[in-house]
C-alpha cells in the first residue's frame, strides 16, 4: 500500500475510533490512557505506589494518568521524543538504554522506586517481525532496570509483542518475580501484536 494511503486509512482510524473521541473529551494527550485504566482496574499497580518511573512517556497519557494516582514530583518520565511538559513531572528527553539516563533516573528518587511502566515501542518501520524484535529488546531493557531498581514489592508494568522473543520474556520474567501475568486490554488495537506483561514481588 502507498505511504499515503496508510496515513489516510490512519486518520479515517482514528477519526472512528472511540478512545481517541474520549481521550480528546477527558483532556488525556493519547488514547493509550485506556489501556492503562484497564491494566489498573484489573491489577491495582497503583496501589500504596509512591514513585513511578514512566518509560517512553510520549505524548505522556501514562503520566498524566500517574499524576492522579500520586504526587507528580515523584514521577519521572522519559521519552526519545520532545513532549509537552506536565506540571511537576520530571522529564528526561532521551534514550532510555542510554546508561547517563538511567543514573539520571537513579539519581533523581535516591532510593529503590516502587512502580516501572513502559510503553516503549520502535516508531515503527512497517515490518512488524523487525519492530516486535526491537521492541522486545526495550522490554528486556526495561524489566533489567526494574529488577535492579524496584522496591521488593515494586511492581513492573511493560508492553509486549506476541513474536519471536515473548516467551522468552516471559520466562526471564518469572525467574525475577513471583507473579507474571499477561493481558490485553480492550483498547489495544485487536490487528496489533502488542500486549503488556505485569510483573509483581521480586523473587
Ligand atoms: C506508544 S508510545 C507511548 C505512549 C505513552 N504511553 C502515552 O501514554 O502517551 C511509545 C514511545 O516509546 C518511545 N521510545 C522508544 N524507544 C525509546 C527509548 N529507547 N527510550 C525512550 N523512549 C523510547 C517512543 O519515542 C514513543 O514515544
Amino acid at each position: 500500500m502507498k505511504k499515503n494511503k496508510i496515513s489516510k486509512n490512519w486518520i479515517n482510524r482514528q477519526k472512528r475510533d472511540i478512545y481517541v473521541r474520549q481521550s480528546k473529551i477527558e483532556g488525556f494527550k493519547s488514547r493509550a490512557v485506556y489501556k492503562l485504566k484497564e491494566i489498573e482496574k484489573k491489577f491495582k499497580i497503583f496501589k500504596g505506589v509512591n514513585s513511578v518511573v514512566d518509560l517512553g512517556a510520549a505524548p505522556g497519557s501514562w503520566s498524566q494518568y500517574a499524576a492522579t494516582k500520586i504526587e507528580s514530583e515523584n514521577i519521572l518520565s522519559i521519552d526519545l521524543l520532545k513532549f509537552e511538559r506536565i506540571k511537576n513531572i520530571h522529564q528526561i528527553i532521551g534514550d532510555f538504554t542510554d546508561e547517563i539516563n538511567k543514573n539520571e533516573i537513579r539519581k533523581y528518587f535516591g532510593k529503590k522506586i516502587s512502580l516501572v511502566i513502559s510503553d516503549m515501542a520502535v516508531n515503527t518501520i512497517g515490518n512488524k517481525d523487525v519492530d516486535s524484535i526491537v521492541t522486545g529488546d526495550l522490554c528486556m531493557e526495561a524489566m533489567n532496570f526494574a529488577i535492579e531498581e524496584l522496591e521488593k514489592n515494586g511492581i513492573f508494568l511493560s508492553k509486549i509483542f506476541m513474536g519471536s522473543s515473548f516467551n522468552e520474556i516471559v520466562a526471564e520474567a518469572k525467574k525475577s518475580f513471583k507473579e507474571v501475568r499477561v493481558f490485553k486490554p480492550l483498547a489495544s488495537r485487536k490487528n496489533s501484536k502488542e500486549t503488556f506483561i505485569i510483573c509483581k514481588f521480586l523473587r
